[in-house]
């Protein structure tokens, strides 16, 4: 339960914070109706809105897609709470910090390849919220379409509520555990999960360790939902009942709470006489979620070359287009490469969809690691039809290799794969963090044409 206090960032906080994040119960399942009660006979039976809903609670409909979406894709949830949303004061603009938002027009697009290390260490008291720092992204939050790449590198816990009515937000930890609290319950995320909170969904971050980095898609459009799985079947990739929504959880706290809300690229805040994360039980489909990127059940070949990356595809969200994302979120996680005259590392590629990857762990098997090259916490860009592919040490090495089955395990790399170019925030076009040189990894790499032999 909320105390009131202001940020919280003590070792004891954490501690308490961490047992609570390391005892949560879930639900099992992706897209399915869930349903949970923090009290005994809060939820109706037979009917979302009763006369008068059971122990004096208010009834409440979250629409996560329109009413009329076909029912495959419709997703909506009601809520029995201490108090309806409604019961809020008018809200008012504040400073957006180094969040920001689509249309991205204040950089002219950049067709190069770009790299940038971790963002640098937040000044003291610093929250999630006020951690949230843009890099760049496209669409149009007033459209619905497009997202947004963020980065967050915060020390504090949040003592205020935030949620985002222009889209879902899709967390990436890779420094630090996360205890979610939202109005659904609590979820637990740690480097290496991802954490997804539904548009217009209110929660609050709390810190299990002294600093937590990461990354944050924000998505615009269409809700995430898994890829169809086509020839490969039933099963395989990220499988449904992996992942972990929360169980009821209620914060009864009367008293100041700040409550931001982000809405249309501007952050408003009003102070509600009582927390909103008061909702005693719930059903629906439309709830945050986690899931751990280590049970993802990877494919690959058993002959020669290798998939498409699409073959790595966690969630994805569809645009009117079948087949062409809004964006993909798509994990390179530990697998064994065993292709027969095959090159083994990522191939040289240029592309119609735009990615930006970045490093939750380890080193990425077409990079070299180490300062100045692709770190945890950095990332890369390489937009619509820029050149990319191993760097020129990773060729000259897998060109040679002996191509016995070769385990890949010691990093954990993701994209975020967009069909529209990404542009830049002017704070990322001339971050510091920046790194200069990109280009010479591609560098050197030799002539080795031979028209006769
Ligand atoms: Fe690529």
């Amino acid at each position: 339960m909320s105390d009131g206090a202001t940020a919280r960032g003590s070792a004891t906080e954490r501690e308490e914070a961490r047992k609570i994040a390391e005892g949560l119960e879930h639900l099992s399942g992706f897209g399915n109706e869930h349903s949970s009660e923090a009290v005994p006979g809060a939820l109706p039976v037979g009917r979302n809105s009763p006369q008068r809903a059971p122990l004096g609670l208010y009834a409440e409909q979250l629409s996560g897609s329109a009413f009329t979406e076909p029912r495959a894709h419709n997703r909506r949830s009601w809520l029995y709470r201490i108090r309806p949303s409604a019961a809020h004061p008018a809200f008012t603009r504040t400073g957006n910090g180094a969040l920001r938002s689509a249309p991205f027009t204040q950089t002219v697009p950049d067709p190069n390849r770009l790299r940038w290390n971790p963002l640098p260490e937040p000044a003291e008291d610093t929250d999630f919220l006020a951690g949230l720092w843009t890099l760049g992204g496209n669409g149009d939050v007033t459209q619905r379409s497009g997202m947004a790449v963020h980065l967050y590198h915060a020390n504090a816990s949040m003592r205020r509520v935030f949620s985002s009515a222009d889209g879902e937000l899709l967390i990436v930890p890779e420094r630090g555990g996360l205890l979610l609290r939202t109005e659904f319950g609590m979820l637990h995320a740690e480097p290496g999960h991802i954490a997804l909170i539904p548009r217009g969904v209110r929660f609050r971050v709390e810190l299990l360790d002294e600093t937590a980095r990461g990354y944050v898609c924000e998505n615009y459009g269409a809700p995430f939902r898994l890829p169809d799985l086509g020839p490969i079947g039933a099963n395989g990739l990220a499988n449904a009942r992996d992942f972990r929504a929360p169980v009821a959880a209620y914060e009864d706290v009367e008293g100041p709470v700040e409550v931001v809300n982000k809405f249309c690229g501007n952050l408003w805040s009003a102070t509600y006489d009582h927390s909103p994360l008061d909702v005693v039980a719930w059903h629906g489909n439309h709830v945050p979620y986690a899931y751990d990127l280590r049970r993802f059940n990877v494919m690959g070949t058993i002959s020669y070359d290798h998939p498409d990356p699409s073959i790595f595809t966690v969630l994805t969200s569809p645009s009117d287009t079948p087949g062409l994302a809004g964006v993909d979120f798509v994990v390179f996680a530990p697998r064994w490469l065993v292709g027969e005259d095959t090159f083994r590392p990522p191939y040289f590629h240029r592309n119609v969809m735009s990615e930006y990857m970045g490093l939750i762990e380890g080193a990425y098997d077409a990079k070299a690691a180490g300062e100045g090259g692709f770190v945890p916490g950095g990332g890369s860009l390489h937009n619509m039809m820029s050149a990319h592919g191993p760097d020129r040490e990773t060729f000259d090495r897998a060109s040679a290799a002996e191509l016995r089955p070769q385990r890949i395990d010691d990093g954990l790399a993701f994209m975020f794969e967009t069909r529209w170019p990404v542009s830049l925030t002017p704070q990322a076009a001339r971050a510091e963090h920046l790194q200069q040189g990109y280009d010479d990894v591609w560098q050197g790499l030799e002539r080795h044409f031979r028209p006769l032999h």
